[in-house]
C-alpha cells in the first residue's frame, strides 16, 4: 500500500451478464488519486462514470481488479468494516440531496454522526458547526421541502462532511442546478478541499466543475 494515495485501483473490470450477452462495462481501468486532491471524472452518458465511481467507493462490487480505498483492499474488507469506513472516512453527494423529507437540517446533518454511535447533544453541536461553516446555520431547523435545490445540495455536503471524511464521492453533483446554484455548490466543495484537505472524487457532466480539479479522467479515453 502506497500511503499517499487515497485510492489506488488496477484492472478494475466490469461486466453484466444479460442473457448470453456480456456488456463490458469497467475495461481494466487503472485509477490512483493522492490524499487531498481533486479528481473530476468526465465521459459521455452511460460511459461507466457512475459504475467506477461506485467501484472505487465499494458501493458495488467488481468482476476483477483491485482497489484500494484508503488502504483498505475492497475485496478483502468484511461487510462491517466496509460500513465503518465508509461511516467514519468517506462523504457521498448524489445529483439529489437525498435529504430525509421528515427531518430537519439540523437533523439530517447529524444524522451520520449518530449512526456512528456519537450521543445526540454532540452530534448536533458538531451539525451545527458544520452548517455555520458552509454559512447555512440559519436555515438548520428548516425542512428539507422549505429549501432551494441549491440550499438542499449545500445541505447534503455538509452531511457529507460532518463527520471529517478524507474523501467525498460526489456523482454529477450540481447536475440538477441553475448556474449560480451551480457555483456556490461546487465553491461549498472546492472549499472542503482547499481547507480541510479533504479529497473530492466527482463525476460530472459540466466542463466547469472539471476545470476545476486537480486531475481529469476521461472515461472516453480510458474505458475503450
Ligand atoms: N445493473 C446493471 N445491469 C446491466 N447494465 C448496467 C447496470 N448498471 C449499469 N449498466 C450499464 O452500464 C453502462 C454504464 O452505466 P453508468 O455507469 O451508469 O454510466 P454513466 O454514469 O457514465 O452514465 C450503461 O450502459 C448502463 O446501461
Ligand atoms: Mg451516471
Amino acid at each position: 500500500m502506497n500511503k499517499k494515495y487515497i485510492i489506488e485501483a488496477s484492472s478494475i473490470y466490469k461486466e453484466y451478464i444479460d442473457g448470453d450477452a456480456v456488456k463490458v462495462v469497467l475495461n481494466n481501468i487503472d485509477y490512483s488519486q493522492h490524499y487531498g486532491s481533486t479528481c473530476a471524472i468526465i465521459g459521455p452518458s452511460g460511459s461507466g462514470k457512475t459504475t467506477l465511481l461506485h467501484a472505487l467507493a465499494g458501493l458495488d462490487t467488481i468482476s476483477s481488479g483491485t482497489t484500494l480505498l484508503c488502504g483498505h483492499d475492497l475485496k478483502k474488507i468484511r461487510q462491517q468494516q466496509l460500513s465503518q469506513l465508509h461511516n467514519k472516512k468517506i462523504g457521498f453527494v448524489y445529483q439529489k440531496s437525498h435529504l430525509l423529507p421528515d427531518f430537519n437540517v439540523l437533523e439530517n446533518i447529524a444524522m451520520p454522526l449518530l449512526i456512528g454511535g456519537m450521543k445526540s447533544k454532540l452530534a448536533q453541536k458538531q451539525a451545527m458547526q458544520v452548517l455555520t461553516e458552509i454559512k447555512l446555520e440559519q436555515y438548520a431547523y428548516y425542512y428539507p421541502h422549505q429549501l432551494s435545490g441549491g440550499t438542499q445540495q449545500k445541505a447534503a455536503i455538509a452531511r457529507a462532511s460532518v463527520h471529517k471524511p478524507d474523501i467525498i464521492f460526489a456523482d454529477e453533483p450540481t447536475g440538477n442546478l441553475d448556474s449560480v446554484s451551480k457555483e456556490l455548490v461546487l465553491n461549498c466543495l472546492f472549499d472542503l478541499n482547499k481547507h480541510n484537505s479533504v479529497a473530492l472524487c466527482i463525476v460530472t457532466h459540466d466542463q466547469k466543475v472539471a476545470a476545476r480539479a486537480d486531475e481529469i479522467v476521461d472515461m472516453s479515453k480510458i474505458n475503450s
